[in-house]
């Protein structure tokens, strides 16, 4: 079912390439922050960071809030919307993420952002957010243009990790290092999950998902790859998913998984696991599965891998990004045009 040959027949923009490439892309997103001038730039510590941005472009912002995990020195919000919480002032680092720096949302909230005094970093492939960074002088990371938002996650999220790197915002972590570690699992994973290769883990999951409701769980220190992982199975692969985390799943979802029992029994479950995850969330994600199961249509576990929070972060995205490639050929479906994304846009602009 998964042969080259089908491969090449649905996947006609390449997304392959852009899979394959992740890792370089990493490391090429860490170098556009590296070189971004900072000269001017307040490196005191914000009152608060908040991160917008929309779809494959707002994902990038969860994943810089997980990596920071508990220990950053100041709350990180993403924000996703056109309103913007009175809160943003002077004291704000207001980080504008849009790949085509066209989006609606993003850059109303922008405008306002800075119309409330805050201090703005953006980043962009071009279109009017890069106008309106170059208008009012405010540091822009220029990242390529001409792939899709979602493909572009290593330019969306490792230059804003290398400013904050710089700025001494995280000094606890030791992202440069961890970054060669992320770097050569995902080079390994690349090879490992080629279509030629011998059946993958992703290729797996996509035989387990094909034809079903993906249900994606995962422990709240994860929720940001549970997201990706839903919103890479609906973009390329075309099919509905859901996500949902522990701990909060235990006090309601899971006395949901009874009826409709025609739907129950369409779901697959992936746990996503990572042995950071506090100790009782593993407990209640082991009893919970037991609980379930028999009304599921099958639980699978997927583990990340890696030592670094930011390796095994990357491993599961890259895991999820992968499956929902091959899920996307099995429903012989291009990966790569979102249509009706584009249709409503255009609506909008009407
Ligand atoms: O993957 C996509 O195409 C979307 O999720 C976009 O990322 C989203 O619509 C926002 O657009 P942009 O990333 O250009 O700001």
């Amino acid at each position: 079912m998964l042969n080259l040959a089908q491969i090449q027949q649905h996947d006609s923009e390449d997304m392959l390439h852009l899979l394959s490439t992740f890792s370089e892309q990493c490391r090429r997103g860490w170098e556009i922050g590296e070189a971004l001038d900072l000269a001017g730039c307040d490196e005191r510590i914000p009152n608060n960071i908040v991160i917008a941005g929309m779809g494959g472009s707002g994902i990038g912002g969860d994943l810089v809030k997980a990596v920071a995990g508990t220990e950053f020195p100041c709350p990180i919000i993403v924000h996703r919307g056109y309103t913007l919480p009175a809160f943003v002032s002077s004291q704000t680092l207001f980080v504008a993420v849009s790949y085509s720096g066209n989006t609606e949302e993003t850059l109303l909230s922008v405008k306002k952002a800075f119309a409330q005094g805050a201090k703005i970093l953006a980043v962009t492939s071009g279109g009017k957010l890069k106008g309106f960074a170059d208008a009012h002088g405010f540091p822009c990371l220029a990242i390529p243009a001409g792939q899709p938002p979602r493909a572009s996650l290593g330019y969306l999220l490792m230059p804003i990790l290398s400013v904050f790197a710089r700025l001494g915002y995280t000094l606890d972590l030791n992202l440069q290092s961890d970054l060669e570690e992320a770097v050569a699992l995902l080079a390994r994973m690349a090879v490992d999950f080629q279509p030629d290769a011998p059946e993958s883990q992703p290729k797996q999951l996509a035989h387990a998902l094909h034809g079903k409701l993906p249900v994606i769980y995962a422990s709240q220190e994860l929720e940001a790859v549970a997201m990706r992982w839903k919103g890479q199975i609906n973009e390329n692969g075309k099919s509905l998913a859901y996500y949902s985390v522990y701990p909060e799943m235990n006090h309601n979802e899971i006395e949901g998984w009874k009826h409709p029992p025609a739907l129950t029994r369409s779901c697959h479950v992936l746990q996503l696991r990572d042995p950071a995850a506090p100790s009782q969330t593993q407990r209640r994600m082991d009893i919970t599965a037991e609980l379930i199961q028999s009304y599921t249509g099958g639980i699978a576990q997927v583990h990340s891998e890696g030592t670094s929070l930011l390796t095994r972060l990357l491993s599961l995205v890259a895991i999820g990004d992968w499956t929902s490639y091959y899920l996307a050929i099995l429903y012989e479906q291009n990966p790569t045009p979102v249509r009706r994304i584009e249709e409503l846009k255009r609506r909008l602009e009407t």
